[in-house]
């Protein structure tokens, strides 16, 4: 069996009982805050990084979805984000994305599938 490049960042039981999770990486040679939520039954990540004004989407409320749970919301300002490509759909920033994160499933564990990621907790 080929040596896993990355520990597990959460089971997929896990990802379902909570509304999203965070985790502390290195991605390009950075360190940052990355989000991980399933949505539609499929799992997506993303750098945790506002394109607007350069905060966490959860900075101000322990949330990263709007009312409706059909996009991601940054609690700063409230710039809203299609949660299967990080497109962001307010106009200032519209277009832009969320930095994506792959993830691979297997056998129920997720894990990075990024060359240039480490992760740190
Ligand atoms: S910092 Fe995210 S909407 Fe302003």
């Amino acid at each position: 069996m080929a040596k896993r490049q990355h520990k597990p960042v959460c089971t997929r039981h896990e990802l379902h009982e909570a509304s999203y999770l965070t985790r502390k990486i290195c991605f390009k040679n950075q360190p940052v805050s990355a989000i991980i939520f399933a949505f539609e039954d499929n799992a997506y990540a993303y750098i945790n990084h506002c394109m607007h004004m350069h905060r966490p989407l959860n900075c101000e409320q322990d949330a990263i979805f709007d009312d409706t749970g059909k996009y991601l919301r940054c609690s700063m300002h409230g710039f809203i984000f299609d949660p299967k490509t990080g497109e962001c759909q307010s106009p200032v920033c519209f277009g832009q994305r969320l930095q994506a994160l792959r993830l691979e499933e297997i056998d129920g564990t997720l894990y990075f599938a990024e060359k240039h990621l480490t992760l740190i907790d």
